[in-house]
C-alpha cells in the first residue's frame, strides 16, 4: 500500500494541474503561454470530446427512452389511469371562473386533455345558475376530448354569495387527494401540468404551482418589521420566492378544509371585502402548516385576456397591505423562503 501511494502522487498532482488548466482562466492562460502547440491540441480535444460525449449521451438516452415507450405505452393506456379508489393517481382541476364562459370553454376543453385529470370542478360565484346550454356544451367538450378511457366529471360548484372565498371552499366527495387550482385565464400545457402533479407526489403536503412571489423584508426602518410585496421582476432577478399563486398550483384537498374552518374568520373577511389576496391568504395557510417552503415548477403559460384584478392600479400596494396585515393576525410570518425550481429533467439539456 505505501508504495502504491508513493507512485500515485506524481500523477494526482498532475491530474490537479489538468482541472487547474481546465477549470481556472488565469491558470489556464499562464500555462498555455508557457505550453506547447501539444498542449493547446490536447485541450481541444478534450473539448470536443467531451462535445460528441454529450450528444451521444443525449442521443442514447432518446433512444433509450423511446423504446421504452414503445414497449410499456399501449396507446389507449395512458400514463396516470383514472382509478378512483387510489386518491394519488389523479387530480382535480379547479377553476375559479366570473362570467367569461368563452374562457371557461376554452380551459375546460383544454384541460380535458390532460391525462392526469380525473375531475373539473368549476367554481361559479354568479348570482345566475349556470344555463342548460352552457352545461351542455361544456360536458360534450369533456367527453369528445378526453383521452379515451378516463372517464372526467364536469361538476359546477354553485355558490351564493360573491366572494373570493369560493374558490376555497371545501368540496366534497373529491376523488383525489390533489386540486390543481386555476384561473379561467390562464392556459398551461398538458405536459407541464403533469409534470407539476409528479412533483406534488413527491412533497404532497406542499403547494405546488408556476407563478411564484416573494415577501422581501422592508429595511427602511429596522424598528418595524415590515414586508413588500415582490412581482415577476424582483423573483426573476433573484430566483428567490416564497410564495406560489393559487391561479396555478396544485395543493392537497385538506387545506380547503382548514381555510374554510380552520383560518382566521377576519382573513376569510379581508378577502371578500378587499376582492383580493385570497391567494396569498392559502400561501400563509400552507407555510403555517408546513413550516416549508412552496415549489416553483417551471412551466410555459398562455394568458388569455387580461382583464384580471392584477391589470388594476397599486395592485403591489395592496398586496403588501395584505402581507403585513396577514402578518399582524398571525402574530408572525409564516412565509419560507426558497431558491428551488423544478424543471421536467427530460426536456433539459445539459446535465
Ligand atoms: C420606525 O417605526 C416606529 C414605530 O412606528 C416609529 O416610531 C419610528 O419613527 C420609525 N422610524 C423611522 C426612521 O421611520
Ligand atoms: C398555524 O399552525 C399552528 C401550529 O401548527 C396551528 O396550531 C394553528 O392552528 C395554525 N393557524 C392557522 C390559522 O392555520
Amino acid at each position: 500500500m505505501r508504495s502504491g501511494n508513493h507512485s500515485l502522487l506524481p500523477s494526482s498532482r498532475r491530474a490537479t494541474q489538468k482541472l487547474r488548466l481546465l477549470v481556472s482562466p488565469t491558470a489556464a492562460s499562464c500555462s498555455i503561454k508557457a505550453s506547447t502547440a501539444a498542449k493547446m491540441k490536447a485541450l481541444i480535444s478534450i473539448c470536443i470530446g467531451i462535445t460528441i460525449f454529450l450528444i451521444a449521451a443525449r442521443a442514447a438516452s432518446a433512444l433509450a427512452a423511446l423504446a421504452f415507450h414503445r414497449l410499456h405505452h399501449r396507446p389507449t393506456a395512458s400514463f396516470f389511469p383514472a382509478s378512483p379508489s387510489i386518491p394519488r393517481k389523479a387530480y382535480t382541476v379547479l377553476i375559479n371562473t366570473w362570467k367569461r364562459n368563452d374562457l371557461l370553454q376554452k380551459s375546460v376543453i383544454h384541460y380535458s386533455k390532460c391525462a392526469g385529470v380525473n375531475s373539473i370542478h368549476i367554481v361559479w360565484s354568479e348570482p345566475n345558475r349556470p344555463s342548460d346550454l352552457l352545461y351542455e356544451v361544456l360536458r360534450e367538450a369533456v367527453h369528445s376530448n378526453s383521452i379515451r378511457g378516463n372517464n372526467i366529471e364536469l361538476i359546477f360548484d354553485l355558490n351564493q354569495e360573491d366572494s373570493l372565498n369560493n374558490r376555497f371552499k371545501e368540496v366534497k366527495d373529491l376523488k383525489s387527494d390533489a386540486i390543481f387550482s386555476i384561473d379561467d385565464d390562464v392556459i398551461f400545457p398538458c405536459k407541464s401540468v403533469d409534470f407539476a402533479f409528479s412533483v406534488w407526489k413527491s412533497a404532497p403536503e406542499t403547494m405546488v404551482g408556476f407563478v411564484p412571489r416573494m415577501h422581501w423584508l422592508d429595511n427602511s426602518n429596522s424598528s418595524l418589521d415590515r414586508y413588500f410585496y415582490g412581482g415577476w421582476w424582483s423573483v426573476w432577478w433573484t430566483g428567490t420566492y416564497s410564495m406560489v399563486l393559487s391561479k396555478a398550483a396544485f395543493f392537497h384537498k385538506k387545506y380547503l378544509h382548514l381555510y374554510s374552518t380552520n383560518m382566521f374568520q377576519s382573513i376569510r373577511n379581508y378577502a371578500t371585502k378587499n376582492r383580493n389576496c385570497e391567494d396569498i391568504a392559502m400561501a400563509f395557510l400552507i407555510a403555517n402548516e408546513t413550516g416549508a417552503p412552496p415549489i416553483w415548477v417551471k412551466g410555459r403559460i398562455f394568458e388569455m385576456g387580461s382583464s384580471g384584478i392584477s391589470s388594476l392600479g397599486n395592485h403591489e400596494e395592496r398586496r403588501t397591505q395584505c402581507l403585513n396585515d396577514f402578518t399582524a393576525i398571525y402574530g408572525r410570518m409564516p412565509l419560507v423562503a426558497s431558491n428551488v425550481k423544478a424543471i421536467d429533467s427530460r426536456s433539459s439539456w445539459l446535465w
